[in-house]
């Protein structure tokens, strides 16, 4: 399901736990898209401080709802699942990842805090060995009886890729361990390219039109991956040992030094230029050194790795979720190189977010040639920053500037500066599209009326017919608080909109027409579903189809299914349309104060002017803030969205609004929790009961908490009701106290 807009940007301490939950759901979604795309595709598509924010929202909303840290949550993952195409290796011990350090300042801070963790003074020696941060992927290569077994990649930590066969192509990495190596050992490192090598087969690579890779790094990542062991034998790769994992036996040497040493001793490679630093001093030195040899250096690094040497400290400092405390990467400066800016082109996303993304005249930066970069939003083309102040001095970006753009690790590189010496005399401010460049609707700035402030993003407005946005529209539209038809979901919006079957909200309703096509997109939909399963499960598939494809299978359900929900409550149908800032309540406020469709139409499109009575009504309610409203007023003041709204409404009839029952209502006015399992009506149905007689539902128990609903299985809810001293019931006691039967 889409989850409503509107938290995304919401503070973090002004979020309740409904829209932490769900803001919590929507960033390990998107985090993990993230992460895929920049693990497994090597394609990322935000830059690494939009990435951090999102993690960051991450941290923050979990440190203030502990309660809420979900099962798939990205702090408690690292990098992403391990692709199909290779078997699975479950790490023994974990591979993690380590917390980056940019400035001088937090490496002091990074040791002071193990320090005291340690209780040591400052007097105590607390050696740590740097080594470079080499820039590839890293490995987890296990040795048994002084054999090399296996080598996984890292995968998400836990789990990693056999690539034992690829692995066993590095001439690098030794088949067998000298006499004298543990029984069991598992070695880790980083598998690279050397810049010179990766320069000279991307070339050969371009000259034969194959695939060419962005970096070093994505290289050694595509060759390691590669299904045919003798393709990536015909690569350079290399690799540094710097870690381990399981060690029968335990580690063999005391510091991480002494275990660097015995990997050299083993015939593995280390890196020559790790040092042992007694201070920090040494360590920021010894950081500072590297940085200047480091283009210098035939591999790519993007820093220095701290280790606290003694590895009984490490046994001591222990881990913090995803990285080690005894551990910190100190990354370098992101590289910076000037370049024309050539046009401006306009992305728009899922969301109908407008995004200027910079054609810039081809120049390489770290190794690799740039022609795009992000220029984020309009306000960032003007100079001005998201706080409203000035940024690079005010100074704007103009098509034909000179500027400088600058690229950290792999991610979307970024426009940090302008030449304006440089400026020729004729170039003119950038004026930013305020229609969207896919459907033509307007694209608006959300302003605060309240405060004046406006949004940073330009928005698409043509929800319902821009193609940029479509699928996601129409997965909202199909969704379970909205049309909720039954086996019609995500999947079926993917499929049918693939086919050209379904192109808008109305079309879901006229497939019966369409019936032949359908019948095969329905068919092939199944088909590709029992395909994925299949591949998941790595079983062949059964003869017997699971339920939910059975029900699918026949096309006439499905034409019954869509039938059914032809005529829906209000507030669905409110919801469905997916306008900015709808959420499910707003959506029932505004059905419970317009009460049919007629009227809230009729309504919105009159308050268009902002003025008269319609717009100062609509603003007059309760609950519905000038955000709100505008973004609505806007929605139906696109033509587009009226053309599908119309052709909507000739396929649908939404049921008005019955209004709050709430005369002689035993729980008007009152707060109600439900938890437990209830067993005669869905949560959502209980909900809308209780909302229907008037009452609020909380999803938490406080003092303002009149009535707690209790079934089977509750827990600290209930505790907390107890100890509050609020009323409990159960599923049948409160179905006596509304007077209504329980239905069978
Ligand atoms: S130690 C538990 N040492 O950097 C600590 N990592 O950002 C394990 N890396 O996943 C990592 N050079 O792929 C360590 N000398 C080095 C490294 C290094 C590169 C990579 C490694 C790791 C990533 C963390």
């Amino acid at each position: 399901m889409t989850h409503p807009p509107a938290d995304r940007e919401k503070p973090v301490k002004d979020l309740d736990p409904f829209e932490a939950e769900r803001e919590l759901a929507r960033l390990a979604e998107e985090i993990a898209g993230h992460d895929r795309r920049y693990y497994a595709d090597d394609a990322p598509t935000v830059s690494d401080a939009e990435y951090d924010e999102l993690r960051r929202r991450n941290a923050a909303i979990e440190a203030r709802f502990p309660k809420l840290v979900r099962e798939d949550s990205p702090s408690r993952r690292v990098g992403t699942t391990a692709a199909t195409a290779f078997s699975k290796v479950a790490h023994r011990v974990p591979m993690l990842s380590l917390d980056n350090a940019f400035a001088d300042a937090e490496v002091v801070e990074f040791l002071a805090r193990a320090r005291r963790f340690l209780r040591l003074g400052e007097e105590a020696a607390l050696d740590v060995m740097a080594e470079p941060k080499i820039d590839g992927l890293s490995l987890s290569i296990r040795y048994e009886g002084r054999k090399l077994v296996v080598a996984a990649t890292r995968g998400d930590g836990f789990e990693g890729e056999n690539v034992t066969e690829n692995v066993k192509t590095i001439r690098e990495v030794p088949r067998t361990l000298p006499a004298g190596a543990p029984e069991i050992v598992e070695v880790r490192g980083e598998v690279y390219l050397d810049k010179a090598d990766f320069a000279e087969l991307n070339r050969g690579f371009a000259a034969a039109g194959g695939r060419t890779y962005a970096n070093p790094r994505n290289f050694a990542a595509g060759s390691l991956r590669q299904i045919d062991p003798g393709v990536t034998a015909s690569r350079p790769l290399k690799f540094f040992a710097y870690s381990w994992g399981e060690i029968l036996g335990g580690a063999p040497a005391p510091t991480q030094s002494g275990m660097l040493a015995l990997f050299a001793q083993w015939g593995l490679p280390t890196n020559p230029l790790s040092a042992h630093c007694p201070t920090v001093a040494d360590a920021l030195a010894f950081y500072r050194r590297i940085g200047r040899e480091r283009a210098g250096l035939p591999y790519d690094i993007d820093g220095v790795v701290y280790k606290i040497d003694r590895l009984d400290l490490q046994e001591r400092l222990g881990f913090v979720s995803r990285s080690p405390r005894w551990a910190i990467a100190h990354k370098f400066p992101a590289e910076q190189v000037e370049t024309v800016l050539r046009g401006i082109d306009i992305q728009v996303g899922r969301t109908g977010s407008l995004t200027p993304v910079a054609r810039l005249e081809p120049v390489t930066v770290g190794g690799v040639v740039v022609q795009n970069a992000t220029l984020h939003n309009e306000d960032y083309i003007a100079g001005i920053g998201g706080d409203g102040a000035p940024i690079r001095g005010g100074k704007d970006i103009r098509i034909g500037d000179t500027v400088t753009v600058q690229r950290a690790g792999d991610v979307i590189p970024q426009i940090v500066d302008v030449d304006l010496s440089r400026r020729s005399p004729d170039a003119r401010p950038y004026r930013f599209p305020d229609r969207c460049p896919v459907c033509g609707s307007h694209a608006v700035r959300e302003g605060n009326p309240d405060t004046g402030a406006r949004d940073s993003v330009r928005r698409c407005t043509g929800g319902l017919i821009c193609e940029a946005q479509l699928v996601e529209k129409l997965r909202h539209f199909v969704s379970r608080l909205a049309f909720d038809i039954e086996g019609f979901g995500d999947r079926q919006i993917d499929a049918f909109h693939a086919a050209g079957l379904v192109r808008s909200p109305a079309d879901i309703f006229t497939l019966r027409d369409r019936k032949e096509a359908l019948k095969q997109a329905v068919f092939e939909q199944r088909e590709a579903a029992a395909r994925e399963r299949e591949e998941k499960s790595g079983k062949k598939r059964q003869k017997s189809l699971a339920s939910e494809d059975r029900q699918f299978t026949n096309v006439d359900n499905l034409l019954a299914a869509i039938d059914a929900r032809r005529s829906i409550p209000l507030h669905r149908l409110i919801y469905a349309l997916g306008i900015r800032h709808v959420g499910e309540t707003t959506a029932k406020l505004l059905a419970r104060s317009y009460v049919g469709w007629t009227e809230f139409e009729k309504a919105m499109t009159a308050a268009a002017d902002r003025e008269g009575d319609a717009w100062r009504e609509f603003d007059a309610i309760e609950g519905v803030g000038g955000t709100l409203a505008t973004a609505v007023v806007d929605f139906f003041a696109e033509q587009h969205n009226r053309d599908a709204l119309d052709a909507l409404m000739r396929q649908v009839t939404p049921i008005d609004d019955p209004g709050v029952r709430t005369e002689g209502s035993p729980v008007a006015g009152k707060t109600v929790v439900f938890t437990g399992t209830l067993e005669r009506m869905t949560r959502d149905e209980a909900k809308a009961m209780a909302e229907r007689l008037g009452a609020k539902v909380a999803g938490s128990v406080s003092k303002k908490t009149d009535l707690l609903v209790a079934g089977p299985g509750a827990g600290s809810k209930l505790k907390a009701a107890a100890e509050l001293g609020v009323k409990t019931t159960d599923e049948a006691g409160w179905f006596e106290l509304i007077g209504k039967a329980p239905s069978p």
